[in-house]
């Protein structure tokens, strides 16, 4: 298959162009599409045979739904139920469209193929102009996950869909860099409280405004024992993996930063903030050190982390060692998202005494 690319303009995406794609979505084909967090690989979520080709396209295990995308947070009610509305709502008027994933009971018109066989559906209203407004023409809601080969990091520009994507899917949206970096925050609602899946740009923080019932589901920052089934299958993948072995490093800064000369003297890769960039100077060869933002500035990070992943697995290095980040607010976030990348392999250079 021949994948076309086309470019938009982000924020004033072409309607001339954006009906080709839809075309596409609409004769049952595959559409990869910026969104504000990552790229998403589209299909008409009422059609459940187009749905199937995702899995195909990806290598995508037949265990793990897809999320549907709709144009405005109000269509829920076609396709799901929703047994606290007031507070569904809520949390639609203050995060939505924008960076949020809701999991509700679905209705008959979601087909298996979408969600795996399970009786809930993820819903997402993007907030990216091209996202949206390609769901507003194409009439259905489009079904997503992001645009990567399985167990790849999620792309967050058209070129790391094209290495992943070129010859698998009709065709690609090149709507620039994602402004986030990190998938959406994935959430489901029991009774009246919030239960946390995956963190992302809406954060755990943000969750507690609304109500102080907020659960973090221990699959977040802790690894699933075998045979333990997390209520979100995505989080018992090995996902977002670089192709060497990724270790995280803690420790003082003075330890991590001699960790980090001695191992890329070796030979090895650092996965670094920005800050320590002048401190591995002269320690080996400087391709091998790669910035995923600045310590104190977590949206950098979030940002930056996948597009760096991307540039390691190019190098062919046996090992990299990365940096730790905090856990608060977006960095829950990255932290989980570098855990699963590294399998949960983590250094400590020093414990406190
Ligand atoms: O930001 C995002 O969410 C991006 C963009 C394209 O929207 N999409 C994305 O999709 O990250 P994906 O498929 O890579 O991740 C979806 C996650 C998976 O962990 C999946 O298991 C979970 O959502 N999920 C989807 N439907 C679910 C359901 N009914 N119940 C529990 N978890 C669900
Ligand atoms: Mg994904």
């Amino acid at each position: 298959m021949r994948t076309r690319v086309l470019k938009l303009d982000p924020n004033l995406p072409d309607d001339s162009v954006l009906r080709q794609a839809v075309e596409v979505i609409l004769r049952g084909g595959l559409v990869a599409f910026p969104t504000e967090t990552v790229y998403g690989l589209g299909a008409n979520a009422l059609n459940g045979e187009a749905c199937a080709r995702i899995f195909d396209a990806k290598g995508r295990p037949h265990d793990n739904p897809l999320i549907v995308h709709l144009a405005d947070p109000s269509d829920y009610t076609k396709y799901a139920e929703c047994a606290n509305t007031a507070l569904f709502e809520e949390i639609a008027r203050r995060f939505m469209p924008g960076p949020i994933t809701v999991i509700l009971p679905k209705k008959k018109e979601i087909p298996d193929e979408v969600t795996v066989g399970l009786q809930t559906v993820a819903l997402r209203c993007p907030s990216h102009k091209i996202a949206h407004r390609l769901i507003e023409l194409a009439g259905v809601p489009i079904a997503a996950p992001s645009a990567n080969l399985s167990g790849k990091p999620s792309p967050t520009t058209a070129e790391h869909v094209i290495e992943d994507m070129d010859g698998r899917i009709d065709l690609i949206l090149d709507g620039g860099e994602s402004a986030v970096g990190v998938e959406s925050t994935v959430i489901s609602l029991k009774g009246d409280s919030i239960h946390l899946l995956r963190p992302g740009f809406v954060t755990a923080e943000d969750l507690f405004t609304i109500t102080p019932k907020v659960m973090i589901d221990p699959a977040v920052l802790s690894q699933l024992e075998k045979g333990v089934k997390p209520e979100s299958p995505g989080m018992k993948y090995r996902h977002y993996a670089p192709s060497a072995l990724l270790t995280m490093v803690c420790g003082s800064e003075e330890k991590v930063i001699s960790f980090f000369r001695e191992k890329l003297q070796c030979g090895c890769g650092i996965l670094c903030f920005e800050e320590d960039i002048p401190h591995l100077k002269g320690f080996g060869d400087p391709a091998r050190v790669i910035a995923f933002g600045k310590r104190a500035d977590l949206s950098s990070q979030a940002h930056l982390l996948f597009a760096a992943l991307r540039r390691f697995d190019k190098m062919n290095l046996e090992h990299i060692y990365a940096r730790h980040t905090a856990e608060n607010d977006l960095g829950l976030a990255i932290s989980n998202r570098l855990l699963r990348a590294c399998a949960f392999d983590i250094l400590e250079l020093e414990r406190e005494p």
